[in-house]
C-alpha cells in the first residue's frame, strides 16, 4: 500500500484496529431530518468522542470548522430524495478535485445491489475508486437498502459487501443482521456498522453493536442512534467505550445511565 493511502487508512481505523465514524449526512436525500436540522449543532458536542466524521461537502463547509475538524469521510454518491421515485438512482456528486481541496481522508458511494440502478451505482462505486486511488484516497462503500429494510439479512449483504470489495472498495459499510460473521467472512476488506433506524432501547444498540464487533466488524458508522437520543452525548460515549475498550453491552448501558444524569451532558 502506498505511503497516502496507508496514512489515510490508519487515520481512520485506530490503533486498536477499531473505528467509531459518525455519519451526518442523513440530510442529502431526507432533507432537514430530526435532530440534524442545524448540523453544526449536533456535530459540536459529539466530535470529540467520534474517530471520523462522514458527511456531505455542503454540510462540511456549513458545520465543521477546519481549524479542529476530525478526519472526514466526503460522502461523493447522491441525487435522489425520500419524495423522488428511487432512492437507488445516485450519480457521483463530487469531482476529485474537489475531494482533494476539501482533504478528504476518505470517501463514501452508496451501492443499490439488486435494484433497477444496480448497474449505475455499481459503476459509481468502480469510477470513484479508479480516480481515488490515483491519488491514495480509499473509498468507503455504502450497501444501501433504500426504502427496503427487510433486505437487511446476511445473505444479500453478504452479496452486497463482497460486490463492493471486489470493486476495490477499502472498508465497506453495512447493517448489522443476525449471522453478521458470515458478510465479514466472505468480505476481504475490513467491514463496519451502520445503526440504521432509531432503536427503542441504548441497550439494543449496545449488543448489537457488541455482536458484529465479536462477528469481525471493525467499528460503527453509527447516526441516528446516538444524535436522535435524548443523551447523545452519554450515549456515543458508551458505545465508544464497546467499540474501544471492549465495554460489554450491560456495562456500556450502566455507564449511559450514570453519564446521562451529569448535568453537563444533558444536552
Ligand atoms: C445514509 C447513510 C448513513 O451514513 C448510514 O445509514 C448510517 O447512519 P444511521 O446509523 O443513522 O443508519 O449512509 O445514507
Amino acid at each position: 500500500m502506498e505511503w497516502g493511502m496507508k496514512n489515510r487508512m490508519s487515520q481512520l481505523i485506530q490503533p486498536d484496529g477499531r473505528c467509531f465514524f459518525l455519519p451526518i449526512d442523513h440530510g442529502y436525500f431526507q432533507g432537514p431530518t430530526t435532530c440534524l436540522e442545524k448540523p453544526c449543532r449536533t456535530i459540536e458536542p459529539l466530535l470529540p468522542y467520534c474517530d471520523a466524521l462522514f458527511v456531505t461537502r455542503g454540510v462540511l463547509r456549513s458545520a465543521v470548522k477546519p481549524e479542529n475538524a476530525k478526519p472526514v469521510i466526503l460522502r461523493v454518491s447522491g441525487g435522489a430524495s425520500v419524495v423522488g421515485r428511487d432512492l437507488a438512482h445516485e450519480a457521483l456528486t463530487t469531482s476529485i478535485e474537489e475531494i482533494i481541496r476539501l482533504n478528504a481522508t476518505a470517501v463514501g458511494v452508496s451501492i443499490f445491489v439488486g435494484s433497477d440502478y444496480e448497474h449505475e451505482s455499481l459503476m459509481n462505486l468502480a469510477d470513484m475508486v479508479n480516480l481515488c486511488e490515483d491519488v491514495g484516497i480509499p473509498v468507503m462503500a455504502v450497501t444501501a437498502v433504500g426504502k427496503e429494510l427487510e433486505k437487511q439479512e446476511a445473505r444479500y449483504l453478504a452479496l452486497s459487501c463482497r460486490i463492493a470489495a471486489e470493486l476495490g472498495a477499502r472498508v465497506v459499510k453495512t447493517y448489522w443482521c443476525k449471522n453478521f460473521h458470515r458478510i465479514v467472512e466472505g468480505c476481504p476488506v475490513p467491514v463496519v456498522m451502520a445503526g440504521g433506524p432509531k432503536c427503542e432501547t441504548e441497550l439494543e444498540v449496545f449488543e448489537f453493536v457488541h455482536d458484529g464487533l465479536r462477528r469481525g466488524a471493525i467499528g460503527v458508522n453509527l447516526g441516528r442512534n446516538v444524535w436522535q437520543n435524548p443523551h447523545p452525548v452519554a450515549m456515543i460515549r458508551a458505545l465508544r467505550a464497546v467499540i474501544h475498550e471492549d465495554e460489554t453491552p450491560k456495562g456500556a448501558w450502566k455507564m449511559f445511565n450514570s453519564l446521562k444524569k451529569q448535568k453537563k451532558l444533558r444536552s
